[in-house]
């Protein structure tokens, strides 16, 4: 009787849940816990800094420099910025979206890394087990939300479903509790297995049981990681710094090249064009209204460049992290026109309004610590030349250590105590 041919058991397919399913051979406590200790720091210091964004704004002071009225208890920790060190927000800002874009290779790493653990079953194991995997929801999803909001934002002028600020804002807080509660439970961990190689008493749940053979170490992977952080920091840092390094910041708006020869030659965020400024708007007929106790003032460009001049070196810090270097700035100290307003001692607050029809920052509010800081100005000229028309012509706000968005360009009028 001929033999009957045997039938092979296929291999029961894998699936996600199946430990067995996930190959490589780089995943492991090990790596795990390095990426997470990058990101503990980094993470930190995007939440810091991005809440010193926020603080930058005076966002108390004046409804017009909130973009999140409502956030109620969430402004906890504000206080009056700060006129120095007058690179301060230069520094902060360009932390927070550097930080925000070299960290990314390293976030995808650590999802990459942890992905077996998101197909474990049971899902839910105990309360405890529950409470975790929510943690884990609230920091993958609020991470995620966060890194593509903060780089469409830099990447695309505000291309949101609703305002990038509310998103941003509360996102922020709703990805750190997803943090905290998982730096708590996962630090001591991580640690453990940075120092033994392996979590206590128990098989690493985050490495193969089944590893392809290898064809990129541990370390190899982390240096890959590390070199995709690197060639970032070299293609975005950059934009902040003149010569070669905002040349091969190719990566960032603001990067890649030098704006050329010439006094008002530095970046703008805004032109006059975008925000529909007319030459009529600037000629000859422009006048700053000055408004105070004292009553209202009106000056043409020339009786303003009669008054007493200052110079201050100042940079523009934007507030999508690239900035300007020091610009010397010319023109009447803000104290001055609070002087003429009615306050010769100690001057208040001023309410200043652009020209500028369009933009969510054409009016913006400035505390009495920055009206009083005598590098203050409303600026008529930049490096020796009269201002040009993208830089705020006839007049602009200068003010040290603040976001560029609270330096009115296209100045029309400034009221000194009302706010
Ligand atoms: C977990 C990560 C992050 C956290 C917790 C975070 C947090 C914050 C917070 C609290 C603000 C202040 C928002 C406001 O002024 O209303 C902010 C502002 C900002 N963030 Fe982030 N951020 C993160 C990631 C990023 C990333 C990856 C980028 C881009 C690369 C980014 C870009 C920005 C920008 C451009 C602003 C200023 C917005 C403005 O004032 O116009 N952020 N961030």
């Amino acid at each position: 009787m001929p033999e009957r041919p045997r039938i092979r058991s296929l291999p029961i397919p894998r699936t996600p849940a199946d430990p067995g399913f996930w190959r490589s051979p780089v995943r492991g406590a090990r790596f795990t816990a390095v990426l997470g200790l990058v990101l503990l720091v980094g993470l930190t210091l995007l939440f810091v800094t991005g809440l010193l964004s926020y603080a930058a704004y005076n966002p108390d002071l004046n409804r017009v420099n909130d973009k999140t009225p409502g956030k109620g208890l969430l402004g906890f920790y504000l206080f009056s910025w700060p006129t120095g060190p007058h690179w301060l927000y230069r520094l902060t800002q360009g932390l927070h979206v550097t930080a925000g874009i070299v960290l990314v290779p390293v976030l995808l790493a650590k999802l990459w890394s942890v992905i077996p653990r998101f197909f474990a079953l049971p899902p839910v194991r105990s309360v405890g087990h529950a409470l975790e995997r929510l943690s884990l929801l609230l920091l993958v999803g609020g991470a995620l939300f966060q890194f593509v909001t903060g780089l469409l934002n830099i990447q695309l002028d505000y291309l949101f479903p609703g305002s990038f600020y509310t998103l941003h804002f509360y996102g922020a807080w709703v990805f750190l509790a997803g943090f905290l509660t998982h730096t708590v439970l996962k630090t001591p961990q991580a640690v453990r297995a940075l120092r033994d190689g392996l979590p206590r008493g128990g098989p690493d749940v985050l490495a193969a049981p089944d590893p392809l053979p290898a064809t990129l170490s541990r370390r190899g992977a982390l240096a890959l990681v590390g070199a995709g952080s690197l060639l970032l920091l070299i293609t975005s840092a950059g934009r902040s710094f003149d010569g070669t390094p905002r040349r091969i910041a190719l990566l960032t708006p603001r990067g890649g090249t030098d704006p050329g020869p010439g006094p008002n030659a530095f970046q703008v965020n805004k032109t006059a064009t975008a925000v529909r400024i007319r030459p009529a708007d600037t000629g000859e007929n422009w006048r700053l209204t000055v408004r105070g106790p004292a009553g209202e003032f009106r000056l043409s460009r020339a009786e303003l460049l009669a008054m007493e001049q200052h110079t201050a070196h100042l940079p523009i810090a934007c507030v999508e992290g690239w900035s300007t270097s020091d610009q010397q700035w010319r023109g009447v100290r803000l104290a001055d026109l609070a002087a003429l307003a009615g306050y010769p001692d100690r001057p208040p607050g001023v309410f200043v309004e652009s020209l500028q029809r369009r933009g969510s920052f054409r009016k913006a509010a400035l505390r009495d610590n920055q009206v009083r800081d005598g590098r203050s100005l409303l600026a008529l000229r930049v490096n020796g030349a009269p201002l040009s028309p993208d830089h705020g012509y006839p007049a602009r706000i200068i003010v040290p250590a603040a976001p560029g968005v609270l330096n009115t360009k296209w100045v029309e009028t400034l009221t000194f105590g009302e706010l």
